[in-house]
């Protein structure tokens, strides 16, 4: 095995590169997964179009930037490969969209640090996911206004998100009381020194922030959505249009993400999450 030669291609100046010259199909050489590593720390979100491998290949990969989660409470699994989550949408208006900006699973203890989304069906037009930096929103705040929360701590809770749908899905108020003794409400620093990078970045997120702690609800509503305002603003994101077998992966630690709810037709996606470790500021 030898060094991939690959071409990475910035999509903006805040973050998002296409990577190109890499086939997921056959096993990478160290050197050339570094090189991979690298570039979603340098660009937050990286794309490597037309990847044609299956969910125990995609897994392979995943491995290699470290342990993985393990099934989601919520969203359903590919058969017989129960680490990799199906994103699915049928077309009904029932459908589960992820249209609200956030960052994967920060109702646990310790969040994900990358996810890696496989596209499998996609409309031709429409269901586009976007994602924002956290850095940059962080490094824009007035200097009082980062004073205040420089060393705030926030709760997030998974009730937030998906309360209101486990309790009338299966398994009703069994499932939700199951779920939410499994995921009781935890604390995360409201800026977060990412572990690798050293750059500070918000770590809040509408989907799944509840209130920041040593605040009336008043101020830390307003504050919450101050901060999620200014890290929702076009500056500071990107919008990728999928075509099938497109393969991103992003670093959680320091972005947010949303997929638009723009189309009728089925879309299904594969994604599987990389353990991270627990958030400080
Ligand atoms: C996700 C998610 C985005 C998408 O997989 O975490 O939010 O584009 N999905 O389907
Ligand atoms: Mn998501």
């Amino acid at each position: 095995m030898t060094r991939a030669n690959l071409e990475i291609r910035p999509l903006t100046p805040t973050l998002g590169a296409e990577i190109h010259g890499v086939d997921l199909s056959h096993e990478l050489d160290d050197e050339t997964f570094a090189d991979i590593k690298q570039a979603l720390l340098d660009h937050l979100v990286v794309f490597l179009p037309d990847q044609r491998i299956g969910p125990a290949e995609q897994l392979d990969f995943a491995r290699r930037f470290g342990a993985i989660e393990p099934p989601h409470p919520y969203f359903g699994v590919v058969e017989d490969q129960p680490e990799v989550t199906v994103i699915e949408q049928d077309g009904t208006p029932d459908s589960d969209y992820n249209d609200a900006w956030h960052t994967d699973v920060t109702f646990r203890a310790e969040p994900a640090m990358a996810s890696i989304l496989h596209a499998q069906i996609v409309p031709s037009s429409g269901g586009d996911t976007l994602w924002s930096s956290l850095y940059g929103p962080y490094e824009a705040l007035s200097p009082s206004i980062r004073d205040m929360i420089e060393d705030k701590v926030a709760t997030h809770d998974y009730y937030n998100s998906f309360g209101e749908t486990v309790l009338k899905g299966p398994g009703g108020l069994e499932k939700l009381l199951d779920d939410v003794r499994r995921f009781p409400p935890v604390e995360h620093p409201v800026v977060r020194t990412h572990p690798e990078t050293g750059r500070k970045g918000l770590f809040v997120n509408r989907v799944f922030t509840h209130r920041i702690k040593g605040m009336s609800w008043v101020e830390s509503d307003h504050i919450l959505r101050m901060l999620c305002e200014i890290a929702e603003h076009p500056n500071y994101q990107i919008r990728w249009h999928w075509r099938p077998y497109d393969l991103a992966i992003w670093d959680n630690r320091c972005t947010m993400h949303l997929a638009t709810s723009d189309f009728t037709g089925h879309r299904l996606m594969h994604r599987i999450t990389v353990l991270g470790d627990r958030p400080y500021h």
